[in-house]
């Protein structure tokens, strides 16, 4: 998505004329302190077939040039001929990736290897023409040995060749090499890749004991003698153990290493304190470091357990989970640090403690914010195992890949003190099948093999097949996906059992839309769906019903909502099943989020929040703009977590109702009652007959007025308010400000229904990465400089430049609209 500014294309045209090599400029590799170096910038890119790409004569210079990560199909166009459900973005077909790069001659001696974070997919990698390897999946990181094959004081190249398949997917995959790529320099004798798995098998406030097992190998042609020294940091840096093991290991050899290192008065990791110690494994031979690989980590305890639950450190926490898929909205699944920050800070604010990695493993960073922001994870393998759910997908390559997939995901992954489960499946059709259960069992072997401390589980959708084929069994807690009225029987039936809501919800929704009178409808012809909260597809409930349930039987574990965000993809109820039907275009993304695709909270983000939160907070819904409504009921929902509100129209008052007190009736599926019907007690209703103003609700607690909120009839659109989430940013070509695009009348109302056509222009050393607004059902480019509102909101993405520190000015213009302008600063 980034490209090359003009002056350093046209530098990299004359290195190479000068040279007469076969494509991009060489940069020399800078090897310093760190094992590892990453290598995102300046590759090229072409998509489509190129035959003779793997030679490093082959010439790429007339490829596009760009940085990694990078996702090629955000960048569209949209096609209707492309399944919906992937998202009607091109993602598949073949694509190559090539970077040249020196390493110095003083480096000889030395070894590398090249770790993808991911590759989306079916990747084969060659370094110099001779091919190191690749993987089917997409979602897993992998390395490479480069050493062999690598020229020293001379170029390199390295060529990757990925071929997505389509109907690989039930969701957008993205496409390219959309994570970070990093070369791994070392001495002969280094800690393997993922090589070190550190444990604290007992922790209390005085001591800690740390256990770490570090896998330590000789690349060399020789036997070597090396000293492993295994040191603890505390966050601050500062030494809190130490000990030092010396190790003999033959040419080609590996050994594991047990150290046990006492850490006094440990701080545990927790959800407020997400306290991080690292671990410094160095390898030395001689007077020179052969290798330095730091593993952060946390002290922390876990238990589960029928009785009390899921305990983090000794203390009780149900999952207020939600289930998040890996795309970022307009910027396509090319990770990017602050955007998965963003999407998590969002999370929080609702009341959110744990996600759910649905249904692959995440990028490394999502596990690196978890820890640093004290978030619980579920940690996804597969979508599926042996037997298909889409026709190329990874089932293709199962037999062959899936032991090590599942190995080296949980090497990867095992340090993490946010990962408290390993999920291996979600909905796997092996549930159907009697020998289903022997093979969730081999996969809990395989995960009990490389960790003991986390339980397995997988997420079942066929309860009573899954129980009766002994798959449920096979895991250590099995979850249950839409199944809120199944709970209390299963858990009377397996009185041992932990369950929990591994999928909950589903509900759908549109945010800003309103459809009177409320009903439950399976699709509305605006491809819209109400934010009334009420529609759910024929498996799925609304989240009242969930509530309820996990309230019911007090010993379930929590839920795991579908989804926090909207994904790209899947947009149900527009679509009926992964394939071609594009019936309901241009819808094409996903209507399940609580927030949307721009990352603005749809109603039900409130209702999660007074669910999931005490400090003070009271929502009302719909929007207060019905011209032509006067005098007729509208339904006015409220969602809080205080004991009473008073709902108030223009000044007068409607009445106050309390909490729990007036069950609001709303209509569900068959699925969660015979006549359809649902009493909620997490939500108020007042019938308002409309007349134009301010509809003020007063949230009370003890009596007191703890916190009020206001809705106003907006006006004409008059005017464009930008309101940039930082207006300071790094100036490092990665980090991002998130600036959120307001219609406004001419009394700052956010006028609830605009659509306004807005148009962006930046001045200074900043790029649009992205536009959005939200809106599942149009195919307007994500990559643009203008964006349509979407119920009066829209979103402009600001990346700053690499390198080129500044004033970015961003103005923001619309027919009939007074112009907006806001800065943000890179530093
Ligand atoms: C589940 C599935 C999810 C998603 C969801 C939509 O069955 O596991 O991936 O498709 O349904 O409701």
């Amino acid at each position: 998505m980034r490209t090359f500014s003009r002056s350093s294309m046209a530098a990299t045209l004359l290195l190479l004329s000068l040279a007469g090599a076969a494509g991009a400029a060489s940069a020399e590799i800078k090897i310093g302190a760190d094992r590892r170096i990453r290598i995102t910038d300046d590759w090229r890119f072409f998509k489509g077939e190129a035959p003779g790409a793997e030679q490093a004569a082959f010439s790429d210079a007339a490829w596009r040039a760009l940085d990694l990560p990078h996702d090629w199909a955000i960048e569209g166009p949209f096609d209707r001929k492309i399944s919906p459900h992937d998202g009607g973005l091109p993602f598949f077909g073949v694509a190559w990736y090539r970077k040249h790069f020196t390493v110095p001659a003083s480096a000889k001696g030395k070894y590398f290897s090249v770790q993808f974070d991911g590759a989306m997919s079916n990747s084969t990698v060659w370094i110099n023409g001779q091919k190191v390897g690749g993987r089917p999946y997409g979602y897993e990181s992998f390395a490479l040995d480069l050493t062999p094959h690598l020229k020293f004081g001379e170029e390199n190249v390295l060529a990757v060749r990925l071929a997505p398949e389509d109907q690989s997917s039930r969701w957008y995959p993205g496409a390219g090499i959309y994570r970070n790529v990093w070369l791994n320099v070392t001495g002969a004798v280094r800690v393997a890749q993922w090589g070190t798995y550190i444990t604290t098998p007992s922790v209390s406030d005085a001591m800690a004991t740390v256990v770490i097992r570090t896998e330590v190998e000789n690349k060399g042609a020789a036997e070597e003698r090396v000293t492993l020294e295994t040191a603890i940091l505390d966050a601050a840096g500062k030494q809190a153990g130490r000990v030092a093991n010396d190790v003999t290991i033959p040419a080609g050899g590996k050994q594991s290493v047990e150290a046990k290192i006492e850490v006094a008065n440990p701080h545990r990791w927790d959800l407020d304190t997400p306290y991080l110690y690292s671990v410094a494994s160095t390898i030395r031979s001689g007077a020179s470091h052969s290798d330095r690989y730091v593993t952060p980590f946390g002290i922390r305890t876990i238990e589960y357990s029928r009785e009390k639950g899921f305990l983090l450190n000794g203390r009780a926490r149900r999952f207020n989970g939600v289930c998040m898929h890996h795309d970022l909205g307009a910027l396509g699944a090319a990770i990017n640090r602050r955007a998965l920050e963003r999407q998590l800070e969002i999370m929080k604010r609702m009341g959110v403690n744990a996600i759910r990695t649905s249904h692959n493993p995440p990028a490394p960073e999502l596990l690196e914010l978890t820890d640093r922001m004290g978030l619980l994870v579920m940690d996804e393998a597969f979508d599926m195992w042996a037997i298909p759910k889409v026709r190329n997908g990874l089932s293709k390559y199962w037999k062959e890949w899936y032991e090590t997939d599942l190995r080296e995901f949980i090497h990867r992954d095992r340090n993490h003190p946010s990962v408290v489960m390993w999920s291996i499946g979600n909905e796997v059709p092996e549930q159907g099948r009697p020998d289903g259960g022997r093979l969730a069992q081999k996969l809990t072997d395989i995960v009990h093999s490389e960790d003991r401390t986390r339980p397995t589980t997988a997420a079942f959708n066929q309860d009573t097949a899954a129980i009766r084929n002994e798959l449920a069994s096979a895991v250590d807690v099995p979850g249950f996906n839409y199944k809120p009225t199944r709970y209390a029987q299963i858990l009377q039936d397996h009185p041992n059992w932990m369950v929990y809501g591994s999928e909950t919800a589903s509900a759908v929704s549109s945010r800003g839309v309103y459809h009177l009178p409320i009903e439950k409808y399976q699709k509305h012809p605006s491809l819209q769906l109400t934010s009334y909260d009420v529609i759910a597809p024929p498996w799925a409930n609304i989240p009242d019903v969930e509530f309820d349930a996990q309230e019911k039987s007090p010993s379930l574990l929590g839920e795991f909502v579908w989804t926090g965000f909207d994904y790209l993809g899947e947009p149900t109820p527009y679509f009926n099943g992964p394939g071609k039907n594009d019936a309901d275009w241009p819808a094409r993304s996903s209507y399940f989020g609580i927030v949307d695709l721009a990352g603005f909270p749809k109603d039900r983000f409130y209702l999660y929040q007074s669910h999931w939160t005490t400090q003070p907070m009271v929502h009302l819904l719909p929007h207060w703009n019905w011209a032509g409504m006067e005098g007729k009921p509208i339904p006015v929902m409220c969602y809080t977590n205080a004991e009473e509100v008073e709902l108030f129209l223009n000044g007068k008052s409607l009445g106050r109702k309390k909490r729990f007190s007036e069950p609001v009736e709303l209509p569900v599926g068959a699925n969660v009652s015979a006549d359809k019907k649902f009493r909620s007690k997490y939500r108020l209703m007042w019938q308002v007959p409309y007349a134009p103003g301010a509809l003020q609700a007063v949230a009370y607690q003890g009596g007191k007025s703890v916190v009020t909120t206001e809705i106003k009839t907006a006006g004409a659109p008059a005017r464009v308010v930008l309101e940039p989430d930082r207006t300071a940013i790094a100036a490092d070509g990665d980090d991002l400000s998130f600036v959120t695009v307001r219609v406004e009348d001419k009394d700052g109302n956010i006028c609830p229904m605009a659509d306004n056509l807005v148009k962006f222009a930046l001045d200074g050393p900043g790029k649009i990465a992205g536009v959005d607004n939200g809106n599942a059902a149009t195919v307007e480019p994500f990559q643009a400089d203008y964006r349509k509102a979407f119920n009066g909101l829209a979103l402009v993405i600001v990346r700053g430049e690499r390198g080129n520190a500044g004033r970015v000015k961003i103005t923001a213009s619309g027919d009939g609209l007074r112009a907006a302008e806001a800065t943000v600063t890179t530093k």
